[in-house]
């Protein structure tokens, strides 16, 4: 029988630059697509896929995500006098249990691979996932879930993938593929934002990772890697050809780059077109926007 995953490391340590000015104050991951923040689709989605122990490496100045996951006494006692049910609601949906969230700080920023190390001890010898709440994916059944459910059958260290265009690999890992089974590849190599025309394939790397705890051992050893970081992939790589192995995992949903502003706001509509009280009127406002830019051309 496998260990089952129960522990998430989520890291939440970085700046945050490509939203400047609005992250100078406010987490990235505190920013909102309609009204619920990046990191709240990362927690429900990790609950769905059944982990209970939730650790946020952060830095400086991200107090704002631990606020977020506290009580609200005040907020919740007027909201109690004036009735207001429905709002209590969604406030209780954000609570979570004492104890399950630790925050730990990355002191220094040295990359992927460093701030997961950091979590190392409060990991231990269990396999564990890490999310990175960039990378938003609308999914019938939640993506963590599903590669949850892949792991129980074949175990080792297993990275979501997805298909990019050949121009845009070298914003990934990407994957040198053995053996193509369909939903899942086995994988021979993998390699940190290749130079373009060097990628060993099309098939990225998404911010969802399964990893058996050799990867921590693998990280004490760890030199810089791509852009002069510790790598999360290159510490993962190292498992190619032991008994565990490596796998990718072509997950079903969409996936959004909320690191780029052009994916926020492709998240941002998506997720309003899916939410009954907006979607009429976001509809007609978009054909709208359209008809009218296509008028102008
Ligand atoms: C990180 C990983 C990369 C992965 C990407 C997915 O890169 O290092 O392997 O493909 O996330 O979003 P980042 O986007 O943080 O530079």
């Amino acid at each position: 029988m496998r260990n089952k995953v129960t522990k998430a490391i989520f890291p939440v340590a970085g700046l945050g630059t490509r939203f400047l000015p609005a992250t100078k104050s406010v987490p990235k991951e505190i920013m909102t697509l309609v009204d619920r923040p990046l990191i709240q689709y990362a927690i429900d989605e990790a609950r769905a896929a059944g982990i209970k122990e939730f650790i946020f490496v952060t830095s400086r100045g991200k107090g704002a995500l631990e606020d977020y996951f506290d009580q609200a006494p005040q907020l919740e006692s007027e909201l109690r006098k004036k009735d207001k049910t429905e709002l209590l609601d969604v406030l209780e949906s954000t609570n979570m249990e004492s104890g399950a969230i630790a925050y730990l700080r990355q002191h220094k920023a040295l990359g992927l691979g460093h701030a997961v190390w950091c979590a190392r001890r409060l990991i231990g010898n269990e396999p564990f996932a890490v999310m990175l709440p960039d990378d938003v994916i609308a999914a019938e059944k939640p993506c963590l879930q599903q590669m949850v459910e892949a792991y129980e059958e074949v175990g080792g260290n297993m990275v979501a993938a997805m298909e990019v265009p050949r121009d845009k690999a070298s914003s990934y890992g990407v994957l040198d593929i053995q053996e193509d089974m369909g939903a899942m590849v086995s994988v021979k190599g993998m390699v940190e934002k290749p130079d373009p025309g060097m990628e060993p394939s099309n098939l990225a790397v998404i911010g969802r990772y399964i990893l058996t705890p050799n990867v921590l051992g693998n990280l004490n050893k760890m030199r810089a890697g791509s852009g002069g970081e510790i790598q999360l992939t290159d510490a993962i790589a190292q498992e190619i050809g032991n008994d565990d192995g490596v796998y990718g995992f072509r997950f079903r949903g969409q996936r959004f780059d909320c690191g780029s502003k052009a994916g926020f706001l492709q998240a941002t509509v998506s997720f309003g077109l899916a939410r009954g009280d907006l979607k009429d009127d976001l509809r007609r406002f978009l054909t709208q926007v359209v008809a009218t830019e296509k008028a102008a051309e």
